[in-house]
């Protein structure tokens, strides 16, 4: 039933290379897609209950403090109320107290503005809105501390130290000391966080939207202290999660609590604003680099240090160095980071985090060491690539930097002999170009698939893991239907649904090399038993449209199942591999700008990215996924903020007008190019991660463009109007 692969050795079998049905790789369409575009795919707070009950979070009016009483009967009495919740589990952090301050007495702890504190029940949506602006709520607000220079950073556990950076610095031909910060991100997916919960007294069900349904189960079923296999999450569909999806939201908790107290469904859905409110920010960053190379345009000194927040005692650090540790070579490295505890809403996991802030400003410095040591900045990248991890000494299981920078400098037609700015004037604009690497780990994470070969010769894939947006539906049925010999319409993909085989869920671009090599390890399964069946070795077998056939025979598959359906579970999981390797997907930024003398206004012209990441499973989706990261690029770059009210620590910009993600016509003709690579380390299938490196750097290659165009350079992103103003050089 079961076939088990743990990953310790590179994979170099290279299977999927020799099979037949011809279509791994190929830009196949999404199976989902007619769905999501007629608006008939169903979202979590889509689906149609009976007697389903309307619950709207009370969100706190303050960043830190207790509330002291919540008077029901201000609502008890309108229309249509039926509960209201003040549950602690709804807010997890209002459980526990802070080091060092005296246990809160109050009903809940709030430790930023806009925490959830109480959940109000009504038969509709309007109802309950309207009770919750009414409900009557006392608090003590304290003082807080909101911005993370005004407080003493905790320094992070294992800083890199190698060499005499000071001394590297001192001695170098050309050198950099600079000083970046970069703002906080929202993961604005465009699904609101919701969920509708059903208590049938004994199981708990929930319709949610989640990228993690492995993990995410295990954690609800703690918040409610109910047995795992009492719970059930379903989330078919996905509208973007970025991170802010990978836990369990408040909205879950609120929902599930509501269900079992009340015994009806409860739906919960988050309005923009308390998106925006609660779920995880990226991190602030302020950022130190100090680089220097000798005379031959080799790194000497490498220097990257960090300064992110988050509240109190939560973990996560915002991993801006997690590239720089192995991206360029430099003999004496100092890489630490720090961080502020401040009262703004959790920094957490944002599409690429890290890497996502931490590139972009290492690429701005590369781009000013370049002009300072008169070196083109590919050929200065080309000079600095390590042949092994500069700190671990881990070897590479492959690397396509060099590749993908010449490839993305012919391909967009750069230029580095004269990297003069102001050189190029259109009317009112300047124009210039601009590069940067892209680099980003690669993980994977233990995953189950079950495949089913059904006598009618179809076959079904199964498995919780979830569809965000990035393509699962397709890549999964793609390797089933290559490994067996079936046409894409011949398999059904199921996904989603906890009472499917556990998958690794939607995070860390880890989804399609881990899922997808729990699929191969079922098919490979599958195949085994077919050839023991037919009397042959596998490797003698060809599988192709529905047939086997060898040397001097040939069977219809779905003969061979003959009224049995041939059912396999297959389960991946990393083994020692990671202690042995590196594994990181690479690429090359190209950006050609406009930048308005007048206004200081940005337009991104045209953009080129190159990239390695492994096997390309389908050419679309892949691509897709590095055209989204592009665009979250030219966001960072340009636009997008959270903004905090230094007095009271509210965010002023919850919502789509006025966090200012990039919309059609800030995004030019965007120009992919998938570096095909094999690595035989990354995973069985020698697929890496592609969901974030396409926005690992990007950033500064635009912020290079910029100062090439206009001569203003910037150590701040995003790169506003009036900040590229006041540092233009005046005519
Ligand atoms: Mo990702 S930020 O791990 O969804």
């Amino acid at each position: 039933m079961s076939a088990h692969l743990i990953q310790d050795e590179p994979d170099t079998r290279n299977v999927l290379d020799r099979t037949t049905q011809g279509i791994i790789g190929k830009p196949l369409s999404r199976p989902d897609g007619l769905l999501k575009v007629t608006g008939t795919a169903t979202y979590a707070s889509e689906y149609d209950i009976e007697g389903c009950l309307e619950g709207v979070l009370v969100t706190a009016p303050f960043a830190k403090g207790e509330v002291t009483s919540i008077d029901d009967s201000s609502v008890t009495g309108m229309p249509g109320v039926v509960a209201v919740l003040n549950d602690k589990r709804m807010t997890p952090r209002a459980i526990q107290g802070t080091a060092g301050e005296a246990p809160h007495t109050g009903l809940c702890k709030v430790d930023y503005w806009g925490q959830p504190i109480a959940l109000v029940v009504a038969e509709t949506f309007e109802q309950a809105r309207d009770a919750a602006k009414h409900l009557e709520i006392e608090f003590n607000s304290e003082d807080a501390i909101f911005d993370p220079a005004a407080c003493t950073p905790e320094p992070d556990d294992d800083p890199t130290r190698q060499g005499d950076l000071g001394k590297a610095m001192s001695d170098a031909e050309h050198s950099v000391d600079l000083k970046f910060t970069t703002e906080s991100h929202a993961s604005a997916a465009m699904e609101p966080h919701a969920a509708i919960a059903q208590w049938d007294g004994d199981t708990l069900t929930v319709h949610a939207s989640l990228q993690m349904l492995n993990y995410n189960i295990s954690e609800l079923a703690d918040a409610m202290k109910l047995d795992e296999s009492k719970v059930r999450l379903v989330a078919r569909y996905v509208g973007g999660g970025f991170g802010s999806k990978l836990g369990v939201s408040q909205d879950i908790v609120a929902a599930s609590v509501a269900t079992m107290q009340l015994g009806r469904p409860v739906r919960v859905v988050m309005s923009r604003q308390q998106v925006f409110q609660n779920v995880m920010r990226r991190s602030e960053t302020s950022q130190r680099l100090r680089l220097a190379v000798d005379h031959h345009g080799k790194l000497t000194a490498f220097g990257h240090e960090a300064l992110v927040s988050n509240l109190p005692e939560e973990d996560f650090a915002e991993p801006v160095l997690q590239s720089s540790h192995f991206l360029y070579a430099g003999k004496n490295r100092l890489l630490q980071s720090e961080t502020a505890r401040i009262h703004r809403m959790t920094a957490g996991s944002v599409r690429a985090p890290g890497e996502a802030v931490g590139m972009p400003v290492l690429e701005a410095a590369m781009g000013e060491l370049a002009e300072k040591a008169g070196i083109d900045p590919v050929q200065l990248r080309l000079d600095n690539i390590p042949t092994k991890h500069p700190a671990t000494g881990k070897p590479f299981g492959s690397h396509k930097l060099a590749e993908c920078l010449q490839r993305g400098a012919e391909a967009f037609g750069w230029d580095g002999s004269d990297r003069t700015p102001r050189q190029r004037r259109e009317g009112e604009w300047w124009i210039g170009t601009g590069m940067a690497s892209a680099a980003r780990v690669h993980n994977v994470g233990e995953a189950k698939a079950r495949v089913t070969l059904h006598d009618d010769g179809t076959a079904k894939v199964e498995t919780d893991m979830t569809d965000i947006g990035t393509g699962t539906y397709t890549i999964l049925g793609q390797i089933a239907g290559e490994m067996l010999g079936l046409s894409q319409s011949d398999v059904l993909t199921e996904l989603g649904d906890t009472r499917f085989p556990r998958g690794p869920g939607s995070g860390g671009s880890w989804g399609a090399a881990s899922a997808g090599s729990a699929v191969f390890v079922a098919c490979e399964a599958l195949r085994e038993e077919i050839a023991q069946k037919i009397g042959q070795p596998v490797d003698a077998l060809t599988f192709k449209d529905g047939l086997v056939s060898w040397d001097d025979g040939s069977v219809i598959l779905a003969d061979i199942a003959n009224g049995e359906n041939f059912t396999k579970e297959g389960h991946f999981e990393p083994g020692d591999i990671a202690e042995d390797y590196t594994a990181s997907g690479f690429g090359a930024f190209f950006a050609e700008v406009a930048v308005n003398r007048w206004t200081g206004e940005t337009r991104v012209r045209r953009m080129t990215g190159a990239f390695g990441f492994g096997r390309v499973l389908n050419a679309k989706t892949a691509r897709s996924q590095c055209l989204g990261g592009m665009v979250w690029c030219i966001g960072s770059a340009l636009t997008e903020s959270l903004m905090f009210d230094p007095t009271d620590g509210h965010l002023v910009n919850p919502d789509l007008a006025e966090y200012h993600v990039p919309v059609n016509r800030d995004v030019p003709d965007l120009d992919v190019l998938l570096v095909e690579e094999r690595d035989a380390v990354a995973s069985p299938i020698q697929a890496k991660g592609i969901g974030e490196l396409g926005m690992c750097g990007g950033a500064g290659a635009i912020a290079n463009a910029i100062y090439n165009a206009c001569g203003a350079r910037l150590y701040v992103f995003p790169m506003t109007p009036d900040k590229v103003l006041a540092a233009m050089p005046v005519d």
